[in-house]
């Protein structure tokens, strides 16, 4: 079984305060640092982009997971990758050519990530899973943190498994968006490897993030 992995989601952190957040939550034991990149039309919420990425850089040694919540998407990629993003995940439904589009990140020598919203099935990336790093399974519709965690998706998690399993895929399973004490261990006992938190991370045990972080560690 692979190692449990931490991307924590910078959107719950101190925006005033970004690179000392990002700095807590590496000797916090955070395995990756989540970005959430939304544009105000793909996501009803805007947030950061490549100049604050860029800004963020040198604050860690981290991957930058970088969650592209963009819409069109394919002409943003260079940015996002010249700016430090180390896994550029996409949305299939931003981009007119999904091929064009993976293959553009691989060009640019970046992991290649694709999300499926709770609504969105896995056949719409089936044809795709052999050349990418990663699957962000979003288990809230995104644009916002804080938001309720869908059982729903975690028959798609193990859907997902299911084929990673047959196919001897090499993909990451990650997944985004309401994960808590409470439902931790279902989303990794359904396949999930790398768990995306930001408001518990940042917000329970007083804010402890190096706790927060080991919890959701634990299985
Ligand atoms: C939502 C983002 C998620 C979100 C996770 O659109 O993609 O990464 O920030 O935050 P929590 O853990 O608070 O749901
Ligand atoms: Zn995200």
């Amino acid at each position: 079984m692979k190692k449990i992995q931490i991307s924590p989601s910078i959107l719950s952190a101190d925006f005033s305060q970004l690179g000392n957040e990002i700095k807590r939550l590496e000797s916090g034991g955070a395995d990756l640092i989540h970005v959430d990149v939304m544009d105000g039309h793909f996501v009803p919420n805007l947030t950061i982009g490549p100049p604050v990425i860029k800004a963020l850089r040198n604050y860690t040694k981290l991957p930058f997971d970088v969650h592209l919540m963009i819409s069109p998407v394919h002409k943003y990629i260079k940015d996002f990758a010249n700016a430090g993003a180390d896994i550029i995940t996409i949305h299939p439904e931003a981009t007119t050519n999904l091929a064009s589009s993976i293959k553009h990140i691989k060009e640019l020598k970046k992991k290649v990530g694709l999300s499926l919203n709770p609504d969105t099935e896995l056949k719409v990336i089936n044809d795709y899973l052999d050349q990418i790093d990663l699957v962000l399974i979003m288990s809230v519709y995104p644009g916002f943190g804080g938001q309720k965690f869908m059982p729903e998706v975690l028959s798609k998690i193990k859907e997902v498994k299911e084929i990673k399993k047959k196919k001897s895929y090499k993909f990451d399973i990650e997944v985004d968006g309401g994960i808590n004490f409470s439902n931790y261990q279902s989303v990794i006992e359904a396949g999930a490897n790398i768990l995306v938190s930001g408001t518990t991370i940042f917000k329970e045990n007083k804010g402890n993030l190096k706790k927060n972080i080991e919890i959701l560690k634990t299985i």
